[in-house]
């Protein structure tokens, strides 16, 4: 296969962070997909509909004049979100989800939630306005191993959740598990998972190739072989329940080569061209386009995007380093050869088709 055509894809979970690493870190992102969902974990958190517009703003205000790039706005969901926050939210057409952190799971998290029980009104109220919650699916407790973390969830938070409130639209977002896929296929059509493209590649060996890796720490971390082979059989099946989302988290490189690195693979120069290298090694390149660019908005009730892209098999080297002003962020694949390679008409909409 020399190259193939899609329709332009989405990226249903990104963080963008802001200042110098938004400016540095937006056209990757922009060259590869038409709209991302955009996380809120900023310092402060972007926790109602005021922030989530500036910071809408600061985005496109970053985008070249000429580019269709949407960002998808997220709100940061807290101990003190009211149902009201939720309707404003519904209202507002550039706002299209809230993200669940149960406190300190992650980069970003201490604003967390501490008690779902508590927060009913407001998970019902999402429920209502059919607004889906994204959810980092992963107890906190220290006594439970790292790698069962996203397992212990399901069973203590997310199980109860949807038992709880059954009409609540869920997205269990960067799905690491073997035990999260079978959850995910065996809950109704209200629940989804996205899956990112470093899941798929790498088990958790790759953290400790001759030495500490920190730039293959992620959260949820790295798991075995045998979530990895769990994990791609569904993406390459065809099942609209798993769509792409990269978790592309950059992070200033003294913050991950540190004696207490943070969590966070910044993906997004490479992703979309692993998620091809990772279908063709699948056998499954003709399910790369629903998987990419269909099943996500069929969940979020979004129109198909118009623009295509191409993706050729032609060999190119990843950059080592992308400078973000003053920071350094080291890519995914940082220096190595990839084979797959987005077409220099990336950009380019098809006739007829516009920023709508
Ligand atoms: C993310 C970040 O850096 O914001 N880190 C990560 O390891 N994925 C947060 C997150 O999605 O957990
Ligand atoms: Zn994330």
């Amino acid at each position: 296969m020399k190259s193939i055509s899609i329709i332009k894809p989405d990226d249903w979970h990104l963080h963008l962070r802001e200042g110098q690493i938004l400016e540095a870190v937006l056209p990757a992102t922009i060259n590869s997909f038409r709209r991302a969902i955009v996380m809120p974990n900023l310092i402060p958190p972007v926790t109602n509909v005021e922030m989530a517009m500036t910071y809408r703003q600061d985005i496109l205000n970053v985008c070249p004049a000429d580019c269709v790039f949407e960002p998808l706005m997220t709100l940061y969901l807290t101990d003190h979100t009211l149902p009201a926050e939720v309707q404003a939210a519904a209202e507002n057409p550039h706002i299209h989800a809230f993200k669940l952190y149960p406190v300190g799971v992650t980069t970003n998290s201490a604003s967390g939630v501490t008690s779902l029980p508590d927060l009913m009104p407001t998970l019902e109220a999402m429920a209502e306005y059919q607004l889906p919650l994204l959810v980092h699916g992963e107890v906190t407790d220290p006594t439970i191993d790292v790698f069962d973390r996203e397992a212990v969830f399901i069973e203590h938070v997310m199980s109860p959740l949807l038992d709880a409130v059954p009409g609540l639209k869920v997205v269990f977002e960067h799905l690491t598990t073997r035990q999260g896929v079978e959850f995910v296929i065996d809950a109704g059509d209200n629940v989804a998972a996205t899956l990112t493209a470093h899941h798929l590649l790498l088990n958790r060996n790759a953290m400790f190739n001759q030495g500490i890796c920190p730039h293959h720490y992620c959260l949820p971390v790295l798991k075995r072989e045998e979530h990895r082979q769990a994990l791609l059989a569904v993406a390459v099946s065809g099942n609209h329940k798993f769509f792409l989302g990269t978790d592309s988290a950059p992070h200033d490189r003294a913050r991950k080569e540190s004696s207490c690195g943070c969590g966070g693979i910044f993906s997004a120069p490479v992703a979309l061209e692993l998620y091809a290298q990772i279908f063709e090694d699948n056998n499954a390149l003709d399910k790369l386009e629903g998987f990419a660019s269909l099943y996500g908005p069929e969940f979020y009730g979004l129109p198909v995007n118009q623009e295509r892209i191409t993706l050729k098999n032609e060999a190119w080297q990843v950059p080592t380093i992308i400078q973000a002003g003053t920071e350094e962020i080291v890519p995914l694949c940082a220096g190595e050869i990839l084979r797959w390679r987005l077409g220099t008409d990336r950009a380019e909409p098809e006739k007829g088709s516009g920023n709508s």
